[in-house]
């Protein structure tokens, strides 16, 4: 096992969880960067592909009644709209490329990091299925800047992975191995219930979380393949986008009345509305600093 390849301590899913949350601190809690004084994101995920290869139990993406594989896939033009927004604002945050489906299946997915990593850092978050040594070369030299592997089959994977890389020149540091294998009671430590189309594992109650404040849409921006814009990337309802960015200006939706009720409801513990009133996730562990921004950016 090399622990130098990122934050992966097999058999220990809760230790793998808490580096990862570590390792986003200067990303995602960076100092909050204002645009006519007020707070803008820190993090962009974006769902390029509605499909994926594998159907994880624990994951929406296994039921066709709730995220059936549609094949549907964001379109370059989307991608050059984004990013002819994001620079009027003056963006300085970063991507991750996960979402609903499996980011690496994209035909195109070069051509997008090419695109967007031109201006800003890129994660992309696998199940590492379609990685071999050419892709994971092409994408290196695409400007992508991490890549996070999530692992569902075994430890085996994890020699399977480091000799892949070690075939290249690649920093060792380019990736990240996440032991995600584990069953039984560990399995309940990395799971929500992804606005209620979840049940499997020892979840929180919902109504355990129901006063509970919430701090995602303070910083996280959740982009559809269509363009919608969601809270946050539990919510797998995807029945209330908060706009279209193919319609609207990103900063309009970002700063625009539907997101700012959400906010101010989830600011103070109220989680009443879909997809919050359903949700068991924690929600404030990242984001603070951002929550803050916003409190004062409503009293100036
Ligand atoms: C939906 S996947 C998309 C990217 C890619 N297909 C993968 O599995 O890495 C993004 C992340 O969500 C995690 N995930 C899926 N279902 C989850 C759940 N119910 N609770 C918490 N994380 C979940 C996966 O393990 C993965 O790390
Ligand atoms: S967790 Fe990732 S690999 Fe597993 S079904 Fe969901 S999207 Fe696919
Ligand atoms: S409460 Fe849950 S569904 Fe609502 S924004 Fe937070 S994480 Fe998303």
């Amino acid at each position: 096992m090399n622990n130098k390849l990122g934050h992966n301590l097999p058999s220990n899913p809760k230790e793998t969880i808490e580096r990862n949350i570590i390792r986003k601190i200067p990303i995602l809690d960076r100092e909050p960067q204002l645009f006519l004084g007020v707070p803008l994101p820190s993090w962009i995920e974006l769902s390029l592909i509605d499909v994926c290869n594998r159907e994880c139990s624990f994951c929406p993406k296994s039921d066709a009644n709730i995220a059936p594989n549609t094949y549907m896939k964001m379109e370059i033009k989307l991608i050059e709209k984004m990013i002819s927004d994001l620079k009027k604002i003056k963006f300085e945050g970063s991507f991750t490329m996960c979402g609903y489906g499996e980011p690496l299946l994209h035909p195109n997915i070069l051509e997008i990091t090419n695109l967007i990593g031109q201006f800003w850092g890129i994660e992309i978050v696998t199940n590492g299925d379609p990685l071999t040594k050419k892709k994971l070369i092409e994408l290196y030299n695409s400007k992508v800047s991490k890549l996070v592997v999530s692992m569902y089959d075994g430890p085996e994977q994890i020699d399977k992975f480091t000799d892949m890389l070690n075939e290249t020149n690649i920093p060792k540091d380019f990736m990240i191995l996440r032991d995600r294998w584990h069953k039984g009671e560990e399995f309940s430590d990395y799971i929500t219930n992804r606005a209620g189309t979840v049940t499997n594992g020892k979840q929180i109650e919902v109504k355990e979380m129901k006063d509970k404040k919430c701090f995602y849409p303070a910083y996280h921006v959740q982009l559809d393949w269509n363009g919608d814009m969601y809270l946050c990337p539990h919510d797998w309802q995807r029945r209330n986008p908060v706009g279209n960015i193919m319609q609207t200006d990103f900063f309009e939706i970002w700063n625009g009345k539907i997101h700012n009720k959400y906010r101010k409801m989830l600011f103070k513990g109220k989680r009443d509305e879909l997809p919050c009133s359903t949700c068991n996730c924690a929600g404030t562990v990242h984001g603070s600093k951002h929550y803050i921004k916003w409190l004062q950016s409503w009293i100036k």
